[in-house]
């Protein structure tokens, strides 16, 4: 595991936008998984910057991201789907036929994460997966739990997982209760993790995960079996390192 530590959040960014930049400028026909919520956007934001002075593009590669709100209409504020436009797609040259994410609002799920698999196993291996830390542990929507699932699935959220991300929402009770995730299956046969992770609220629970026993209590950590894992924190996030 190659833990790097950056003093300001503007260093963060470059780094991980640049991991990426290269991985596209090596190939532009790259697999990337993708990840939403607070801790990617100041790297896509970069992204966008390095697009528009016209020293990366996407117009090749193929994206999956790594979750979805159950019941949220794409055209929804705080879908997934809009974020990734916002945040990414809509300022850049990506091809939106090859940007897949799960649709929360298919009627039979079950179908749905089929769907997504089939996708998946069709190009076989995502080259670099970008993960965001949950404070207790979840990569994806995939939560602490007695056993995890290898590939895409429904998933309940915990309380926690909904308070942490009713700031997106109007009202905390607008938060759907249900997802669909990439399994962690997924995610750990990518052959490159890039793991991003900000903030003193995640001091602990990144010690947890990255030096802590390997459990499916606390998810991240299966990451320490994976042979090619990058991880960018802030000083606050790696400060119980
Ligand atoms: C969310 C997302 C994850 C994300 C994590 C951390 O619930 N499903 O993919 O990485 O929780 O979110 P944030 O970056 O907003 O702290």
């Amino acid at each position: 595991m190659n833990i790097l530590t950056f003093r300001t959040d503007d260093e963060l960014n470059k780094a991980g936008a640049g991991i990426i930049t290269g991985m596209l400028q090596t190939n532009p026909r790259s697999i990337l998984g993708l990840a939403t919520g607070g801790t990617p956007v100041g790297i896509y934001r970069e992204l966008v910057e390095t697009h528009r002075q016209g020293l990366v593009s996407f117009a090749k590669a193929t994206t999956f991201n790594l979750d979805e709100y159950v019941g949220l209409e794409r055209t929804h504020p705080a879908s997934y789907f809009a974020f990734m436009q916002e945040h990414l797609f809509g300022s850049v040259d990506v091809d939106p036929a090859a940007c897949h994410i799960p649709d929360g609002t298919a009627a039979d799920l079950k179908a749905e994460c089929a769907r997504y698999d089939s996708l998946l196993e069709q190009v076989g291996q995502i080259d670099m997966q970008l993960l965001g830390l949950g404070h207790n542990g979840h990569i994806g929507f995939n939560e602490p739990d007695h056993s995890l699932v290898r590939s895409t699935h429904a998933v309940e959220l915990r309380e926690q997982t909904r308070e942490a991300n009713a700031r997106f929402f109007n009202k905390p009770e607008e938060v759907p209760t249900h997802a669909i995730t990439m399994g962690v299956g997924t995610i750990l046969k990518a052959k490159m993790i890039l793991l991003v992770v900000r903030g003193q609220d995640k001091a602990d629970i990144v010690a947890r995960a990255l030096q802590g026993p390997i459990t499916t209590e606390c998810p991240a950590s299966l990451l320490q079996t994976h042979p090619h894992v990058v991880v960018l924190l802030d000083s606050e996030a790696g400060s119980r390192l």
